[in-house]
């Protein structure tokens, strides 16, 4: 397997419901990993990206946090209907997607 161009990582942090912090889990991140790790299949981007799943990232509440390395890009609030515009666009032609990218003031 040759080395991927790109590593997502997808926050998979599950708080407990009513907890302060919230979760990305709580905000349906397992959805969205789903829908990533079909789409990486079903787009064949398999030698291009590789998917890892991660504990707390730090911006609970903005979630489900999604990072794409190297570009070091922080999408917020991502849906499972995002993912692939993250996969076609980021990973398969270079172009973050800036809509979803998180705003640097948000962490304070
Ligand atoms: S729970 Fe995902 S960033 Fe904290």
């Amino acid at each position: 397997m040759p080395k991927p161009a790109y590593h997502i990582l997808v926050c998979a942090n599950q708080r407990p419901p009513g907890h302060p912090r919230g979760s990305c889990g709580e905000n349906g991140a397992t959805d969205v990993l789903q829908r990533m790790q079909a789409g990486i299949e079903s787009k064949g981007l398999f030698e291009k990206a590789i998917m890892s799943t991660t504990s707390c990232l730090g911006p609970c509440s903005m979630g489900p946090m999604v990072i794409v390395y190297p570009d070091g890009v922080w999408y917020n609030k991502v849906k499972p209907e995002d993912v692939d515009e993250i996969l076609d666009s980021h990973i398969g032609n270079g172009q973050k997607v800036d809509r979803l990218v998180m705003d640097d003031a948000l962490w304070g």
